[in-house]
């Protein structure tokens, strides 16, 4: 992988972990909020001094709050470049990107491409992002241990009605049903080195593009990841 994308898969992740640290941080900064507003309610009650420190702690966190929820909207608004982009070439890249790796790790990594696609209009490096992960957990879906004959991943593009579909396959070790609803969870991860981060970012960036991340998997079987796109093609 290039280590310009290494870099944005990073700064990707580090985002959402400052924003879900933000969020949590907006709970109790509201509750000192009330505690404040309780005590200028009876500030008759307080010596002066007391009100003086109150009116103080007031404003001191009202900044806070205020540079809070100004990072907190722009790690939201990370608007990217949209642009008419081949769902083909961002897939052939990220093979490419990625190939080094299945090879080290013995996994054949299989494409089968569909011609004449229409375009999405997306940022490419987001959508890259999203492959490159879902890549990325195909690859570490086989155990070391694994006796299996063949390690395979296939990925395809095809059309499905209206619908353009991105489609990942491997018959890694499966995801077990408790974990099924949990994966898309921030910071949900069986990994040593996960930070539980990758499939949360590659849901919210789908959802940005009103498209659909769903998968299938069967313990001991394998996985399947699909993008549906559908409101962001270029229709022909
Ligand atoms: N193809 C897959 N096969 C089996 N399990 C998977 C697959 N993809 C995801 N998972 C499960 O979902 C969990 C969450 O995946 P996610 O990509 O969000 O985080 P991660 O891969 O653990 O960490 P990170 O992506 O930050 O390196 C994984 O830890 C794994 O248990
Ligand atoms: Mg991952």
């Amino acid at each position: 992988m290039s280590s310009e994308n290494i870099q944005n898969n990073k700064l990707q992740l580090l985002g959402k972990m400052t924003a879900g640290l933000l969020h949590e941080i907006r709970n109790p900064l509201s509750a000192i909020k009330l505690g404040l507003a309780h005590l200028i309610m009876i500030e008759d009650e307080l010596p002066s001094e007391a009100n003086e420190t109150v009116k103080s702690s007031t404003q001191a966190l009202e900044r806070i709050q205020d540079l809070v929820d100004n990072v907190l909207d722009f790690s939201r608004k990370t608007a990217g470049k949209e642009q008419e982009c081949s769902i083909n070439e961002i897939t052939k890249y990220s093979i490419t990107l990625l190939h080094g790796l299945a090879f080290r790790n013995k996994i054949l990594i299989q494409s089968s491409l569909e011609d004449n696609l229409p375009n999405l209009i997306v940022d490419k490096n987001k959508l890259l992002q999203v492959f490159i992960n879902l890549i990325s957990n195909a690859i570490e879906a086989f155990d070391i241990s694994s006796t299996k004959q063949k390690k395979c991943i296939t990925i395809s593009t095809f059309r499905n009605k209206e619908d353009i579909v991105w489609q990942i396959k491997d018959n890694g070790i499966g995801i077990c049903d408790s974990d099924k609803d949990k994966i898309f969870n921030d910071f949900f991860t069986k990994k040593h080195k996960g930070t539980g981060l990758g499939l949360s970012v590659c849901n919210s960036i789908i959802r940005d593009y009103n498209s659909q991340l769903l998968f299938d998997s069967e313990l001991g079987e394998g996985t399947t990841f699909s993008v549906i796109f559908n409101s962001c093609l270029v229709k022909g």
